[in-house]
């Protein structure tokens, strides 16, 4: 497996391959969800790259970004082992200069939701998924679920850019227990890793009423935030695959989000109905 640091190296790399490349970003500390889209890409593809890069445009400022886990040694071992051919691992400064051309997310659709409580934090995004799609000119890309919003705005971006990229949405991956795998469940205490099941309990209510013929969304939040009652709510909203609110659950095209904080670490969650 190739090691690339510079965009150079990597553009280089990629004007070497022949046949099709699938490619996973992402910002270390891999773990089984990031395991299944680098396994989707290697079974479709011919080549699969892999990006770690904790891109620190996209956290605001007092987040997380000097603590976000980084584990480049067993990240490295996870890639070479799952048949990833090139991991792209560059400095932050190989990748952002002074005074940068912006990308600025949509002003409706980039700034609710977790664009309302991290504002910012998808211009980031979007702007270093753009490079990283320029550098690696995949012919699929693959995103995790779990970030909904965010795999919304870059199929957007990619629309509206006129992008030549499949974006894969993939499924969440849970632990046995519920937990929709992320790399902050690594910042839960014991304790607080039980009250964070509350947020896939509160899901599965939500799917369950729903089976039961419930379509009201105000019914269905209402429940919902019931059950999250002992953990520090952000938000918990009912959209279409636009990323509308919408008020009676429409099958096939719905998605139940949540956010909350258990203790200091913030938890995203959703499900697709
Ligand atoms: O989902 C993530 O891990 C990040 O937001 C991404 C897409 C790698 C961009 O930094």
């Amino acid at each position: 497996m190739k090691i690339l640091r510079t965009p150079k190296e990597l553009q280089e790399y990629r004007k070497s391959l022949s046949g099709s490349v699938g490619f996973v970003p992402t910002m270390g500390a891999l773990h089984k969800g990031h395991l299944s889209l680098i396994e989707k890409s290697v079974a479709r593809n011919d080549h699969t790259i892999v990006s770690i890069f904790v891109n620190p445009t996209q956290f605001l400022p007092g987040e997380d970004f000097e603590k976000y886990p980084r584990r480049y040694e067993a990240d490295k071992k996870i890639c070479k082992l799952a048949g990833v051919e090139a991991l792209f691992m560059p400095e932050v400064s190989a990748i952002y200069e002074k005074d940068e051309v912006l990308l600025k997310a949509p002003h409706q659709k980039g700034y609710i939701l977790e664009g309302h409580f991290r504002p910012g934090h998808f211009d980031g995004v979007l702007q270093v998924v753009n490079k990283l799609l320029h550098l690696t000119k995949p012919d699929r890309a693959y995103f995790g679920k779990k970030d909904a919003q965010q795999l919304y705005l870059i199929q957007k971006m990619v629309r509206e850019l006129f992008m030549d990229v499949q974006i894969v949405p993939c499924d969440i991956v849970r632990d046995e227990d519920g937990l929709a795998l992320s790399s902050r469940n690594v910042y839960l205490s014991p304790q607080e890793r039980q009250r964070a099941l509350l947020i896939p309990k509160s899901l599965k209510r939500a799917a369950k009423l729903i089976q039961s013929g419930i379509t009201d969304t105000s019914m269905i939040k209402e429940e919902m935030l019931q059950i999250l009652r002992p953990l520090k709510v952000e938000y918990v909203e009912i959209v279409n695959k636009d990323f509308d609110a919408i008020s009676k659950i429409e099958i096939g095209d719905s998605i139940i989000l949540v956010a909350a904080y258990v203790g200091q670490t913030r938890l995203i969650d959703n499900i697709w109905i």
